[in-house]
């Protein structure tokens, strides 16, 4: 196939945002779709909201807000636009559609799922309240708006102590990851019921990882996500939210690092620091990876696949996701 080398030219300052990290004979593959996303975001006054996990080339060249779960839950309330792409799982379209009603919101593969959303249901919920009366229940965002609908308050990894603390009772119930609520219980005197659900990323990593990367790399630093086990956080130098590694690398510029998280971190976080010597073992989330340039560019042509909450469940679910907000 013959080269748009007008394409090509066009597009040449995107390329120039990950040529760290894409290489440059597969950008070719990219520019047709990229090149359309932009042009259909102003013809549909659309805004794409991509997470850290997502691809470089959507990160780094279509999406308009970045963050954590935290900050596109934040940035959805306030979108101005018609329609909301969310380039991430379905649970975060969910959260973008509770907070921002009278948008179009848009996921580009409704497969996009998580392990931790599957893991509990709102029934799951009724019964944890008949055992424990009376305690709050903490749900994790990375939950269905049934389950965030039977909740007192969510939290994301990036607040879930300043939340388990704002409620000042002795006990909680946090769900449905199990390890993120024993990692915060180490941090607080509040006492934490679990649940076993896990993220099917996280739990993989081991202390065996971090003594390994550590002997072949002396002087790494290891940063992880609290959705690993606990003794994988304590094994590590330090452990937060996506956007909470981020800015550490941000903020320390440690020479030699390893993000024990989701692989597209790595290559979305060094773009910004040719500095840093990023250790790459990883492993992929298969949901984040449903999403791509090519379905990015179909939901904005067809307006598919559109998000929708029952509007009785999604009026609970919006109650405990303020709740949150106002933390
Ligand atoms: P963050 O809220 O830290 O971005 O995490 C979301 C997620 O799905 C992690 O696996
Ligand atoms: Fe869910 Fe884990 Fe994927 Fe995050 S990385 S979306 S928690 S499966």
């Amino acid at each position: 196939m013959a080269l748009d080398t007008a394409l090509l030219e066009r597009t040449a300052p995107l390329y120039e945002r990950v040529a760290r990290v894409i290489p440059r004979v597969e950008w070719p593959t990219m520019a047709g779709d990229v090149d359309a996303i932009l042009r259909l975001k102003r013809e549909r006054n659309a805004i794409i909201l991509a997470h850290n996990y997502q691809s470089p080339e959507i990160f780094h060249c279509v999406a308009d807000v970045v963050g954590d779960s935290l900050a596109l839950a934040r940035r959805a309330m306030d979108v101005d636009a018609d329609v909301i792409v969310l380039a991430g799982v379905h649970f975060m379209a969910e959260t973008a559609k509770l907070l921002n009603p009278s948008k179009t919101v848009l996921i580009p593969d409704m497969g996009a799922g998580c392990s931790l959303a599957d893991s509990i249901t709102a029934a799951d919920i009724r019964l944890l309240r008949q055992r424990y009366p009376g305690v709050p229940v903490i749900t994790y965002v990375n939950t269905s708006a049934d389950v965030k609908a039977e909740s007192d308050i969510c939290c994301t990894s990036g607040n879930a102590r300043a939340v388990v603390e704002s409620l000042g009772v002795p006990r909680v119930i946090m769900l449905p990851d199990e390890y993120l609520a024993q990692n915060i219980a180490r941090e607080t005197s509040v006492e934490i019921i679990t649940w076993a659900g896990h993220c099917e990323v996280h739990e993989q990593f081991t202390p065996q990882d971090i003594a390994q990367l550590r002997e072949s790399h002396p002087g790494i630093v290891v940063l992880a996500h609290p959705e690993c086990p606990p003794e994988v956080v304590e094994a590590a130098d330090f452990a937060g939210s996506t956007a909470m590694l981020s800015d550490y690398v941000e903020q320390r510029k440690p020479p030699r690092v390893v993000l024990l998280t989701e692989c597209s971190m790595s290559d979305n976080v060094a773009v910004h620091h040719p500095e840093v010597d990023f250790i790459r073992p990883c492993n992929l989330c298969p949901h984040m990876k449903r999403i791509t340039l090519a379905n990015i560019r179909q939901a904005l042509e067809t307006g598919r696949h559109e998000v929708t909450v029952d509007p009785a469940v999604a009026e609970r679910a919006r109650l405990a996701v303020e709740r949150m907000l106002a933390v």
